[in-house]
């Protein structure tokens, strides 16, 4: 596990280098500042003397509310906020680097509203490169991913007046075939689409499946098609990349070019915490020129964003360091396993990727009111379940899902066709 800039710091370290960076930001009390249209919380509600905030580094951020509106891995910023910025940095660096495997620099990003920004920045990005560099017209342009992806992505096309091509996956181990992939381009070329933006999931919302990017890639290059590829690691992002470090959906390889990670999901950040990541030379493709009050101009779809987002990302990866973090994942697997392990016994067929925690359990073995007690999601509310999932986050613990094993064994019982 060589990290370059990944390592654990004691609260005093990071209160430290916290304090550092609100110092290096306009201090709204002490200095004149005429022209920002905003300020820090309000003193009546949000007391800044307050006691408890002494030792808080995250709450002082958020009671000084640095706006972090643009990208500040790419030319100026705003220098009103310069020092929460470089925390802002810092965290894009070290993910870029540290999580996926990119050259130190080589990489752009911002922390965005959630998973869903992300991945329509990405489309944005791309959509905009095809037109501008490849005269593309909107109709030529297509998302193309695997029919479990998030809906953000059906989003993004929608959004941006662009196709979306999904590709049917294998019912049993939700892959998606080289056939699979041919058979909806060539239907895709058929109607003159040819621009492909690939989504490639790390960990699909239903299922947590890894998509092999080597599959979209050496269709597209058959077909001879142009194509961009953009990781949706919205869920699996501060897992796989952990727990698989043998993947190969990050920067060392040359056909990914951008990454979505949501850190209000396995990090445990609060929300608001999505995270975009993209080599150096993309970002621009989604600058918006009219944005000329924005120092540095603005290359972001959020516009106005609390900067205390990055500073919470930020001081959980610095809490953890990557042994920390190695442990806490493996106590997940390893509840995760147990779990299976409870399935099998009881013959319940079931997906799960090995260095994943999500199960997903056919939802005939599991009765509607079991699935209501113990909180399982199903894959669609509206009609009847295909599917139940269990994610084995923080909260879930051996106790419960011994509890559910249980009860799942005894509603088998009566149902002896299933077991
Ligand atoms: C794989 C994946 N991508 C994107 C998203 C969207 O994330 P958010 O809800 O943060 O916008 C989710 C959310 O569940 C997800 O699981």
């Amino acid at each position: 596990m060589e990290m370059k800039y990944w390592k654990k710091l004691s609260h005093t370290e990071q209160d430290e280098r916290i304090t550092r960076a609100l110092a290096a930001n306009v201090d709204f009390t002490h200095s004149v500042c005429l022209g920002i249209p905003a300020s820090r919380l309000d003193e009546q509600v949000f007391y800044s003397q307050a006691s408890f905030l002494k030792d808080a580094p995250l709450l002082r951020t958020y009671v000084a509310n640095p706006n972090h509106i643009g990208c500040h891995t790419f030319g100026s910023s705003e220098p009103f906020f310069a020092g929460t910025h470089e925390l802002e940095r810092e965290v894009i660096e070290l993910l870029s680097v540290d999580f996926f495997k990119a050259q130190p620099g080589s990489c752009d990003g911002y922390v965005a509203a959630g998973g869903t920004e992300a991945n329509i920045e990405a489309a944005w990005i791309y959509r905009n490169y095809f037109i501008q560099e490849h005269n593309a017209q909107h109709h030529q342009v297509a998302i193309l991913c695997s029919s479990d992806t998030h809906y953000s992505v059906a989003k993004a096309g929608n959004l941006l007046n662009i196709n979306v091509c999904a590709v049917p996956v294998n019912e049993q181990d939700r892959s998606i075939s080289k056939e699979a992939v041919s058979a909806t381009i060539a239907d895709a070329i058929s109607r003159d689409i040819r621009f492909f933006i690939v989504y490639c999931n790390m960990g699909t919302t239903m299922f947590g499946s890894i998509d092999a990017p080597e599959v979209y890639a050496d269709v597209l290059r058959q077909h001879n098609v142009h194509y961009k590829m953009h990781v949706d690691a919205a869920f699996g992002g501060f897992i796989y990349p952990t727990s698989a470090p043998e993947s190969v959906l990050n920067f060392a390889n040359a056909e990914v070019s951008s990454i979505t990670l949501d850190a209000h999901k396995m990090l445990q950040a609060p929300y608001g915490t999505g995270i975009f990541l993209a080599r150096k030379g993309l970002m621009e493709y989604a600058l918006t020129k009219e944005a000329s009050y924005v120092h540095g101009m603005d290359m972001t779809i959020s516009g106005s964003r609390s900067g205390a987002n990055a500073i919470a990302i930020w001081m959980i990866l610095f809490s953890y360091g990557p042994f920390g973090w190695l442990e806490k994942i493996n106590k997940l697997l390893y509840r995760t396993d147990w779990m299976c392990a409870k399935l099998d016994e009881l013959h319940v067929t079931y997906y799960r990727h090995p260095r994943m925690n999500i199960i997903t359990i056919r939802s005939g073995y599991v009765p509607a009111a079991l699935a209501a007690t113990f909180g399982m999601v199903p894959d669609d509310h509206s009609s009847e379940p295909g599917w139940y999932k269990i994610v084995v986050m923080d909260h879930v613990s051996i106790d419960q899902l011994h509890d559910f094993a249980v009860q799942l064994g005894q509603s088998l019982m009566l149902q002896p066709e299933l077991a």
